[in-house]
């Protein structure tokens, strides 16, 4: 799609605002991006609820500023599976209760399970500080040429370990392979030669901000197109 998709989804769709439902475990950058351009009206959506597992999340705090529901469901035992079981079945039924379209994974730092991912099934993207392929496979095409696909939670730190010349921003759908659904956009980011992870991570994060409104709009036109298809 082109860098002029637009963010207007009656273009697409005549109907009520999309509902967006954001995860995230940070400060809420992106949140905010998709706060901005919901009331700037670039994006035509609502930002519905926004949980966090951390509850002294900025996301949550951002949220709350701008009278979004802001609610902080911590987890209490990550590594017991009885927990993260129960966890998931409690965020799914508290997402359920606002009716969202779209679920965003905003820096969200827990990996959900199938069973969470699949009573949402095609209507949960994230966004990644890196470069991902289509198709999940482990090289990404550059403007350098193919280099490695950096997934999970330190991709920006591998960026420079790995001495890449070039990385990236991606928002993509979520499925049950971390860091592998298919891509809806994605752009370059080069790493400069004084770039230490916070300066690199801030700069992925401008581009960040930028994509990820697009993406959104791009994904709930795909999930209105779906239900109109029945
Ligand atoms: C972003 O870089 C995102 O790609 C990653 O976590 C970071 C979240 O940043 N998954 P913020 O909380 O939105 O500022």
């Amino acid at each position: 799609m082109s860098s002029n998709v637009t963010l207007n989804l009656k273009e697409h769709v005549s109907g009520p605002l999309g509902r967006i439902a954001v995860l995230a475990s940070g400060s809420g950058t992106n949140l905010q991006a998709l706060l901005d351009a919901t009331a700037c009206g670039t994006l035509e959506a609502e930002v519905v609820a926004v949980v966090s597992d951390r509850a002294d999340a900025g996301a949550l705090r951002r949220a709350a500023a701008v009278g979004v529901a802001a609610i902080s469901l911590p987890l209490t035992d990550r590594h017991d599976p009885v927990v993260r079981q129960a966890y998931d079945c409690r965020l799914a039924e508290v997402l359920r209760a606002f009716e969202p379209d779209l679920i965003v994974l905003a820096g969200w730092m827990l990996i959900l399970s199938p069973k969470f991912l699949d009573s949402f099934r095609g209507r949960i993207v994230n966004v990644h500080p890196a470069l991902l392929p289509d198709g999940g496979g482990i090289e990404v095409l550059t403007s350098h040429g193919p280099l490695p696909a950096l997934r999970g939670s330190r991709a920006v730190r591998d960026a420079l370990k790995q001495r890449l010349p070039a990385t990236g921003a991606t928002v993509h759908y979520v499925t049950t392979a971390v860091d592998s659904g298919p891509v809806i956009l994605r752009e370059e980011v080069p790493v400069l030669p004084d770039d230490d992870e916070v300066r690199l991570h801030e700069r992925i994060k401008s581009v960040e901000h930028r994509l990820l409104p697009r993406a959104v709009a791009m994904a709930l036109a795909t999930v209105f197109a779906s239900n109109v298809e029945g």
